[in-house]
């Protein structure tokens, strides 16, 4: 009698095992990419998700641990809100030594309406890890956040910042774009050749916040109608009260105000919220 319940609950084990087999073999196929289910909690509040889904994201397994994190390129870019950045942020992780790690868990958190893909994985050969990010629909600045553990099972931190544009700030970088930047920008494109280095006096990029935060809107709005002579400045800033309306000017205003570095302090430039 004992032998054969024994018996039977072989038999149902190895069935059950069967199963196992079956999800194992699933598994195996996508191995070894698939090895490690990070909390949910954690991604949920990254993808802004609501808390009763339930989403599991899976990543390689951590090799190596890092003590550093740094930025390699696709911070501080700019994008109207809810749409992606239009460059992919790379992070970097490294050893005590400053030497790349590969193979280190790399974690993006940001504010509620942030997306990131993938939210998480390991760094590369070149101990990077890239992600494509689209920030959320309020406009503001962004505060994102790459974290890797360290051996000794500490969290080491980056916070990287981009900014969202709303409807207001979108048609101030527009129009930027057609009238200002030959001047105020360094950087030639194919499409617009810079006139910087023409200049005999540098006007200032407007993410340069040591300068323009200085000045007031009334400042802003004055030299951008009337030119550089307005504000006893050079004449070769151009007066624009015949080409921009009020309201466009109001948007380039709002657009300087949104981009500056370090950040315009007045009320109303919003940090976006976790
Ligand atoms: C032809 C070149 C040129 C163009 C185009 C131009 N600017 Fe300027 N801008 C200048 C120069 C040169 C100065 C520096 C004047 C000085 O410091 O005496 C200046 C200064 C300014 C300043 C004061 C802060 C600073 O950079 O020193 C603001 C604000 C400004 N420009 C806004 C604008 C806006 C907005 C537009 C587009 C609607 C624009 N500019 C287009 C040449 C230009």
């Amino acid at each position: 009698m004992k032998r054969t319940a024994v018996r039977r609950n072989l038999v149902l084990g190895g069935a059950a095992l069967q199963r196992c087999i079956e999800s194992l073999r699933w598994l195996r196929a996508l191995a070894p990419m698939v090895t490690l289910v990070v909390s949910s909690a954690l991604l949920l509040s990254s993808l802004g998700c609501s808390k009763q889904s339930k989403t599991f994201v899976l990543v390689a397994k951590p090799t190596a641990f890092g003590a550093a994190i740094v930025e390699s390129s696709g911070g501080k870019q700019t994008a109207e809100v809810g749409t992606p950045l239009a460059q992919p942020l790379v992070v970097q992780v490294n050893d005590e030594q400053g030497n790349a790690v590969t193979g280190a868990l790399v974690i993006m958190h940001g504010p509620r309406g942030v997306a990131f893909d993938p939210v998480a994985g390991v760094s590369d050969s070149s101990g990077q890890f890239t992600t494509n990010v689209s920030l959320g629909t309020i406009p503001g600045r962004y505060q994102l956040t790459a974290s890797t553990t360290s051996k000794a099972g500490k969290a080491v931190e980056l916070k990287i910042e981009e900014i969202a544009l709303g409807y207001l700030e979108m048609l101030g970088s527009q129009l930027n774009d057609q009238y200002c930047a030959r001047c105020h920008n360094q950087e030639s494109s194919p499409e617009r050749v810079s006139n910087y280095d023409n200049l005999a006096v540098k006007p200032h990029p407007f993410t340069e916040g040591d300068t323009l935060n200085k000045m007031s809107d009334a400042d802003l709005a004055a030299i951008i109608s009337h030119g550089g002579a307005a504000l006893n400045k050079s004449p070769l800033m151009p007066p624009y009260g015949y080409t921009l309306s009020k309201s466009e000017m109001q948007a380039l205003i709002a657009y300087i105000r949104m981009v500056s570095d370090p950040p315009y302090g007045a009320p109303g430039i919003v940090y976006a919220q976790k």
